[in-house]
């Protein structure tokens, strides 16, 4: 591809992702495969999200929690390889169809079914990176330590998001030596409620 190819496909990701898949454009092609391979309107699945959100955006397993998770992922990712795109869709998606804030069997599985409802509409993944993103989402609450590198990242991205609701994470129960060094760092962040305000406004999400 020359360099102007790649500036005109670049741009039309631009376009496609600032408007969330309703410009007209076609998906063919290279721009296709960008797309499936890094591209997602995240604010676009936010509001999804919301539409069916049964609690208070602002609470334990909300927003701010869902932003810490990402950012997490995203620091553990740069140790263990984990896929980035995978575990932005799970911060977004494996809490959110919870509904209540305690115990709540099978919310993990609920998230999955609604990523997967939107698979062709607003998530993009092939059939292997998807079945990581169910997979993440279906066992985040499993204690499970065990598993594809990108599944590690996102269980400990979370793990390590305890401190909000008074829980230090055992670095025995850590997928991760990325974790582990992550530790005190996230948790102290957690526990303030930490507000990652690149992530949030990248969501389109505008604190009040
Ligand atoms: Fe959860
Ligand atoms: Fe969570």
């Amino acid at each position: 591809m020359t360099a102007k190819n790649s500036d005109e496909l670049q741009g039309k990701v631009d376009c496609y992702c600032r408007h969330g898949g309703e410009s007209g454009l076609e998906l063919g092609g290279e721009f296709a495969t960008l797309l499936i391979r890094n591209m997602h309107n995240h604010s676009a699945i936010l509001k999804a999200v919301f539409e069916g959100y049964a609690l208070p955006p602002l609470g334990e397993h909300g927003i701010h929690h869902w932003a810490r998770v990402f950012e997490n992922g995203l620091t553990i990712a740069e140790s263990n390889g984990a896929d980035i795109e995978v575990v932005a869709l799970f911060a977004l998606f494996h809490d959110s169809r919870r509904v209540n804030e305690c115990i709540d069997d099978g919310h993990g599985l609920r998230g999955a079914l609604f990523a997967e409802s939107l698979r062709g509409k607003l998530v993009h993944l092939d059939d292997a990176r998807f079945d990581l993103l169910f997979e993440a989402c279906k066992f985040h609450t499993d204690g499970l330590v065990v598993g594809d590198p990108t599944l590690q990242a996102c269980w400990d991205a979370d793990r390590l998001d305890l401190g909000r609701v008074g829980i230090k994470p055992s670095r025995q129960r850590l997928c991760t030596d990325a974790a582990r060094d992550l530790l005190d760092w996230a948790h102290d962040r957690a526990v303030c409620w930490y507000e990652t305000t690149d992530i949030l406004s990248s969501w389109g999400w505008r604190s009040a």
